[in-house]
């Protein structure tokens, strides 16, 4: 039943896909060809849409010898088969021309740097231009995929050129000399005409102190998106456009600090598209979701609320904000108004979005040019913030932002094309520790430096000292991470001052006490003048090993900054105290909504949306960086939940150093495991690995399931440790006796039997059976896509087939010894919020 279900799957998205393109988009693309390169035949590609294979290309000459055509050696998890997995090769210049239309199309550019027939893409830079604009110049598809914040295996370029009369679209690829190109696919579609550049005599506000206010520029110009979010709601994936297939993406991980409040969901508002701002601009979800400072005006007085996005230097960019005021007690004019902050110039003293549309429901958008000089770093971020202004009625000092578009201008040459980025991270892995290698303990050189130094009250802690270390590819790499370095980063976080942390916590009040450790004590505190809530760490001792973690922990954790990471506001190190500062987590931990807890139960839904978010941190931790972290003491206490429920994880790195010389393979890292979370394997012989986080996290994943602790020491001995107990019932089938039984009538057994598969692979007793975070990301996603697929079917038809039915056995005899406290009914009010779903998967 289950088999035939999960065949069935992948035809029940594509009828959903199909009805969703029934309700016509506003624009409908006069052209809209897609090259699926390298493949022979056609073929539709997840998204429901039809993809041409190249072997007979009325577009490109292909030829056999200088551009055969090739598969990709690998298919990474997220990576779609169409049009990712085939591509052509080309050995010498080659041009493919496209009998379009004038006017404006978008240019699409896929890549999946692979390895093709033997062919690293690790080697290949090439150059593509479309007409006389230089789109890319001796372009990486590898190091631009390795340069990402979150690494994705894939990249698309998204570029519009306006093709004039009697013109044609020519692509060219050039290779670099002794170097090949690649494409996996090319996209073409059409825009509307004034979409995004505009007659001679229609300007663009131009941000630039004291300079012209004004900024032209035409059709004759061509586009590089760089960015494009639906800001404060979820990703728009290309089919829910208007019609041209953009992505809009989510905006939280180019937030810097205070994150506002993500107002994810409206559908009691109906949005009214105007002449200036047709229906095709952005889609309706964009102007109905937004992102908002807060619900405390004087919190909101005192704070800016801003997004960093790293760009090219050296080019202008189009920034367009997209707005709709759709709050119902804003009722006129100058109700509201705030700052726009583009790179700290004022762009927009007097935001009124009332104003601006005219009313209420309305979208507009603005659009700003700013110049981004050219300087030494090659990157540098483009600052937007927000700020509310003083003469709004102070009732509503508030600020807001629906969406926004960043398109980086082509250059007087008509080049778009920026260098590539530095890529620090080496190209190849030191096999013991490689993502993907397996894991070798006899070539593994470990350093035990280190020695016990605490226990945590409820379990017996392990604390060991010991040394994993990736071996970088370059010396040079080593180097810049290779000393502790005394120096603070004071430009990535703050520096407190001890009177401001003694003002900020009632001078360390226990009644501000959030929890305490072997580390030291978390305080809830106010910063900036008792504004922002933040949680402050104080470490308990000066010792020379604390001292280090300190340092440590700052320069780590300033370094990594993921949505699901808890991010470092700052810290104070005056007067010998070492104080950590960080965003606070108004949900507290995953444990605390586990058991022993008052708290309502958690939905399944929203627990396999903190199982995911935790698991993309975790697989973050260990691929996101240049040197892989590995966290070493994953649990449930140390998952914190944001006010959107958003899963962070939190108390990693703390003593993670680089190596002291050049030749040292080693970094010294402290390895600690609670009892019941640890890999067996790592313990018994003290091999170190990524694997053994995804043990620890599939205890989690366990606790989750069964809301009960690891170990309950308490309970008859085949009970005790909760991994071998579930183990039992997973292995007879049964893994639903043993659920928490809150979940009944709420869990769906597709994704359960999913759920139920990846624990179990997870706590897998030889490491090299365990899947990577990666892996276990993608699954959970899965199960959480079985879990809606197999809702969506139970509430929309009655005969519902068995194996959706959602689980409701009344026997839970088996549960009431050990699955947690349930003296509390379940709460039905699913509170209506809905946690973020981050699509880290950035396709930019
Ligand atoms: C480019 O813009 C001009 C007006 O600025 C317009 O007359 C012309 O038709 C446009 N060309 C194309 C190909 O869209
Ligand atoms: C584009 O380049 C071609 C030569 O490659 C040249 O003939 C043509 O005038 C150029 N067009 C423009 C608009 O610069
Ligand atoms: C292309 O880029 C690579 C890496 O950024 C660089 O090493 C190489 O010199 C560049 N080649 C050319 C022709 O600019
Ligand atoms: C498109 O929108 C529908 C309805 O909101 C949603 O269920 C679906 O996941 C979306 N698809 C993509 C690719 O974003
Ligand atoms: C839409 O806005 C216009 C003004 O731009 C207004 O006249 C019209 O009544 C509005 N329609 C709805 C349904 O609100
Ligand atoms: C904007 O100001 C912040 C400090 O307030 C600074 O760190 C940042 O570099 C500035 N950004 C730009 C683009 O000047
Ligand atoms: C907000 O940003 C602007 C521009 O960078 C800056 O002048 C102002 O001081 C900031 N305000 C706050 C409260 O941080
Ligand atoms: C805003 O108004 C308050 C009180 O009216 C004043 O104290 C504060 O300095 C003002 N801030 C700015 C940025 O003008
Ligand atoms: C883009 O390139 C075209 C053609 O080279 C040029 O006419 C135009 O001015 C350039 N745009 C900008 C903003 O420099």
């Amino acid at each position: 039943m289950i088999g035939l279900l999960l065949l069935l799957l992948p035809l029940l998205d594509f009828i959903f896909v199909f009805t969703a393109a029934q309700n016509r988009p506003p624009y409908t693309p006069t052209e809209s060809i897609l090259i699926n390169c390298g493949a022979s035949s056609d073929d539709a590609s997840q998204d429901g849409r039809r993809w041409n294979g190249d072997a007979q290309s009325k577009f490109c000459p292909f030829n056999s010898q200088t551009s055969p055509l090739s598969e990709a050696s690998q298919q990474g998890h997220s990576v779609d088969r169409v049009p990712y997995m085939t591509a052509r090769i080309i050995h010498s210049k080659l041009t493919c021309t496209f009998p379009v239309l004038p006017g404006p199309k978008f240019v699409r550019l896929y890549f999946y740097p692979d390895t093709y027939s033997g062919l690293s893409t690790s080697a290949s830079f090439f150059t593509v231009t479309a007409n006389n604009y230089t789109l890319l110049s001796n372009f990486s598809a590898y190091l631009a995929v390795s340069a990402k914040i979150q690494p994705v295996p894939y990249v698309f370029k998204e570029f519009i050129v306006t093709v004039w009369d009697n013109q044609e679209l020519k692509l060219t690829f050039t290779p670099s000399p002794s170097s090949f190109a690649f494409i996996n696919g090319v996209e073409i579609v059409s825009l509307p005409n004034y979409l995004y550049t505009k007659d001679m005599d229609n300007r663009y506000t131009f941000v630039y102190s004291d300079s012209n206010p004004f900024f032209y520029f035409d059709n004759s110009t061509s586009l590089e998106t760089v960015y494009r979010l639906n800001v404060g709601g979820g990703l728009v994936g290309n089919i829910n456009d208007t019609g041209m297939f953009r992505t809009w993406f989510d905006d939280s991980k180019y937030i810097f600090g205070a994150t506002g409040l993500a107002h994810e969901w409206r559908d009691d508002v109906t949005i009214n598209y105007t002449k200036d701002t047709p229906a095709y601009t952005a889609p309706a979800t964009v102007y109905t979701t937004k992102r908002s400072m807060g619900a405390e005006p004087s919190v909101n007085l005192k704070y800016n609320l801003t997004w960093r996005f790293p760009v090219d230097s050296g080019f202008s960019y189009l920034v367009r904000l997209h707005f709709c005021e759709t709050e119902e007690s804003i009722t006129d004019t100058n109700q509201w108004l705030f700052f726009i902050f583009i790179n700290n110039m004022t762009a927009e003293a007097e935001a009124d979005v009332f104003h601006w549309g005219r009313g209420r429901d309305i979208p507009v958008y603005k659009d700003y040019v700013i110049q981004v000089p050219k300087e030494s770093p090659i990157n540098q971020d483009l600052w937007l913030s927000l700020h509310p202004n003083n003469h709004s009625n102070p009732k509503y000092a508030d600020a807001i932002l629906n969406g926004l578009e960043i398109f980086k201008l082509n250059k007087s040459d008509g080049n778009l094309a920026g260098p590539n980025p530095e890529v620090p991270a080496p190209p190849e892995q030191h096999p013991s520790l490689g993502r993907r290698t397996k894991s070798k303990g006899s070539s593994e050189t470990i350093v035990i430096v280190g020695a016990v130094i605490g226990a945590f009250a409820f379990a017996v802690v392990v604390f060991s000292f010991f040394c994993v270390y990736r071996r970088k590819a370059k010396a040079k790499d080593t180097s810049s991470s290779a000393t502790i370095a005394l120096s603070l980063p004071t430009d990535l976080c703050r520096k407190f001052t001890m009177a401001e942390i003694r003002a900020s916590t009632r001078n360390f009040d226990d009644q501000n006490i959030i929890g305490s450790g072997g580390f030291g004590t978390v305080y809830k505190g106010y910063i900036e003048s008792g504004s922002i809530p933040a949680a402050i760490k104080r470490l308990a001792s000066s010792s020379k090993q604390g001292i280090r973690e300190f340092h440590t922990e700052i320069q780590m954790l300033s370094k990594l900054r993921h949505v699901h990471l808890v991010s470092l506001i700052g810290y104070c190190n005056d007067q010998d105290e070492m104080i950590l500062v960080y965003e606070y987590m108004p949900h507290g931990t995953l444990q605390d909504h586990l058991y022993k807890t008052m708290s309502p139960p958690l939905p399944w839904k929203q627990r396999l949306e903190i199982c995911i978010g935790a698991a993309r941190g975790l697989h973050y931790l260990h691929t996101g960086s240049n040197q892989s972290v590995i966290h070493r003491d994953v649990k449930s206490s140390n998952i914190l939940l944001d006010r959107n429920w958003v899963a962070k994880v939190s108390d990693f790195g703390l003593s993670k150093t680089g190596p002291a010389g050049e030749d040292q393979t080693h970094v010294s890292t402290v390895v600690r495991g609670s009892f019941g979370y640890l890999d067996p394997e790592y313990y018994r012989r003290q091999q170190l690995t990524e694997k053994s986080d995804v043990y620890s996290f599939g205890v989690v994943l366990l606790e989750v399931l069964c809301s009960r602790p690891p170990v309950i020491s308490n309970l008859p001995k085949e009970e005790v440790i909760l991994v071998e107990w579930a183990r039992k019932y997973y292995q007879r089938g049964a893994l639903d006796q043993i659920i928490d039984p809150q979940l009944k009538g709420d869990i769906t057994l597709v994704s359960l039997n999913k759920f139920g598969e990846i624990a179990d692979s997870c706590v897998r007793d030889v490491a090299i059976e365990r899947p990577t975070m990666g892996d276990v990301t993608w699954s959970l996603e899965f199960a959480l896509q079985l879990h809606e697929t197999a809702e969506k079917n139970v509430s929309a038809r009655d005969d519902v087939s068995e194996s959706q039915k959602l689980i409701n056995t009344d026997d839970d005899e088996q549960c009431t010894i050990s699955c947690g406290p349930m003296s509390y009914s379940r709460s039905t009010a699913s509170t209506g919020e809905r946690s973020t779903s981050n699509y880290d998967a950035d396709k930019k």
